[in-house]
């Protein structure tokens, strides 16, 4: 009987290890995450794999993006599933560091983002998340120094948000958007579906369809009013959202 030998996969626990391993790749793929993988993130696993010659995928629960009373702390933490996840996706390597790695003694610089989305949406309803966004994903683009980074569109403010970062500080990489990955039913696939009961999870693709019947009165409106406040929010999702 063939037995296929199990793809190996390199586990980093520090930005001094990334060091080392970082010397010998040529063109790197990152996909930043805070674990707890579905099949979304196994998505941006293979797209980010395929279009690199390795992929890496770093798995840290950010605690900078986090606001007081959050679920930082039940945050679901399934790291050996996670790392099965990665192997079946094709990456290469994991960069999972410890908090005192990547924050030290907790007093160092943070990046703050665009003033603009602070009074936007996830902006102005979880003050100092997008710091947090910010800060963790510079660190990990400087320490990684990926070609590609790759985002699900699910955070679609995110994705506007790094894309102002890359940009305005100039890294030397591609921020790739990726499609939201959706359940039969139409909810976005995301680590904290887990918190939701039978009754909750029944109710929540109400979301999807409520985006869907917005999208469809916007599109079929022509002219000002409320299709203006529709459009500024469905362009965070779109490249032209920072332009
Ligand atoms: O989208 C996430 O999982 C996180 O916000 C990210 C980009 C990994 C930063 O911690």
């Amino acid at each position: 009987m063939l037995r296929r030998a199990r793809r190996t996969i390199t586990i980093l626990r520090t930005r001094k290890d990334l060091d080392g391993w970082r010397a010998q790749q040529s063109e790197v793929g990152l996909v930043p995450t805070m674990g707890a993988l579905h099949a979304g993130h196994a998505d941006l696993m293979r797209r980010a794999a395929a279009e690199n010659d390795i992929a890496i995928a770093s798995i840290f629960v950010n605690p900078t993006q986090f606001a007081p009373g959050e679920d930082l702390e039940k945050y679901p933490r399934t790291f050996e599933r996670d790392v099965e996840v990665l192997r079946d996706a094709g990456v290469a390597a994991c960069f999972a560091p410890t908090v005192e790695d990547m924050y030290g003694d907790g007093d160092g610089v943070a990046v703050l983002p665009p003033p603009r989305f602070d009074a936007l949406s996830e902006g102005a309803a979880r003050p100092g998340h997008f710091s947090g966004v910010c800060t963790v994903v510079a660190k990990l683009w400087n320490a990684v120094r990926p070609k590609r980074s790759y985002f699900g569109q699910k955070d679609a403010m995110q994705c506007a948000v790094l894309r102002s970062l890359c940009r305005d500080l100039a890294f030397d990489l591609e921020v790739v958007v990726c499609d939201t990955a959706r359940a039969d039913d139409g909810l976005a696939l995301s680590s904290r579906n887990a918190y939701l009961d039978a009754d909750e999870r029944a109710a929540a693709p109400v979301v999807f369809r409520a985006l869907g019947a917005a999208r469809d009165a916007w599109r079929a409106q022509a002219g000002p009013g409320p299709a203006a406040a529709l459009r500024s929010c469905l362009l965070y999702t779109s490249d032209a959202a920072d332009e």
